[in-house]
């Protein structure tokens, strides 16, 4: 088994407009290893949630090599790519995403549901990880009937779910205010650790940016240690 869980080498992303082109990551490298929190900075619009969505499978490269696992990222049919998107991450983003006629424990059972997991086991799993977040008290309420923090802490729970080897969290905190942005951030750090997850994060936030094993900053689209 390889000791790290993302490798990606000479990664290229350019988009192609009518009056240009953009060349947003340019040769960019990065070993991720395995059980390792990584954690990206970088100005808006340098290319932060473009190298997350094409690690995550949402978006693809225009040159270079993405390899998660066992998955060869760049080279993936769309049925592999919605294989590696199920058993393979853990996504987190900046909005929620939480379905808002589902309860929260509906919400972090329902990619385990789709995954194939039994019911049972399934409820008790998202049971346990809402506890893990701390709404152990709010498993039946919806998305509308609760508070900010605590829509996010669902969607930090609902990551894990499938129990993934990497999660990815594009400023998971950056809707929240600096308390709920600590809490929400600490408790995606404490998990990851005990849980032994892989995990990449980009954010603006000065002091999640230092919970990281490792940090870097994208600049001029290649990675440079921060
Ligand atoms: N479909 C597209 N066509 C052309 N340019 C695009 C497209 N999508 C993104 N871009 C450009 O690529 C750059 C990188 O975008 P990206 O969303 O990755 O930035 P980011 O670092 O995540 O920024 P932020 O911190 O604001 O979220 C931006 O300058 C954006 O304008
Ligand atoms: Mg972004």
């Amino acid at each position: 088994m390889n000791d790290y869980t993302v490798k990606i080498t000479g990664l290229e992303k350019i988009y192609t407009t009518e009056i240009e082109k953009l060349r947003i990551l340019n040769k960019l490298d990065l070993t991720v290893q395995s059980g390792t929190k990584v954690v990206i900075t970088g100005e808006s619009g340098c290319g932060k949630s473009t190298l997350l969505n094409i690690i995550g499978g949402l978006d693809f490269a225009t040159g270079g090599q993405v390899v998660c696992g066992k998955y060869e990222i760049t080279s993936l049919k769309e049925n592999e790519l919605a294989e590696y998107r199920s058993n393979f991450l853990g996504f987190i983003f900046q909005f929620h995403y939480l379905l808002k006629d589902f309860t929260a424990l509906e919400n972090v059972f329902m990619p385990a549901y789709m995954a194939g997991a039994k019911k049972e086991e399934a409820f008790a799993r998202a049971e346990q990880l809402l506890a893990d977040v701390g709404l152990e008290k709010r498993l039946n309420h919806l998305p509308s009937q609760l508070s900010g923090g605590e829509r996010q802490r669902v969607a930090v729970a609902r990551s894990l779910i499938n129990d993934p080897e990497l999660v990815l969290a594009d400023e998971p905190t950056g809707n929240l205010d600096p308390e709920n942005a600590a809490n929400v951030g600490n408790m995606l750090f404490s998990l990851a650790d005990r849980y032994k997850k892989t995990l990449i994060l980009v954010t603006h936030d000065k002091n999640l940016a230092t919970c990281g094993d490792c940090a870097y900053e994208l600049k001029n689209g290649v990675l440079v240690k921060a």
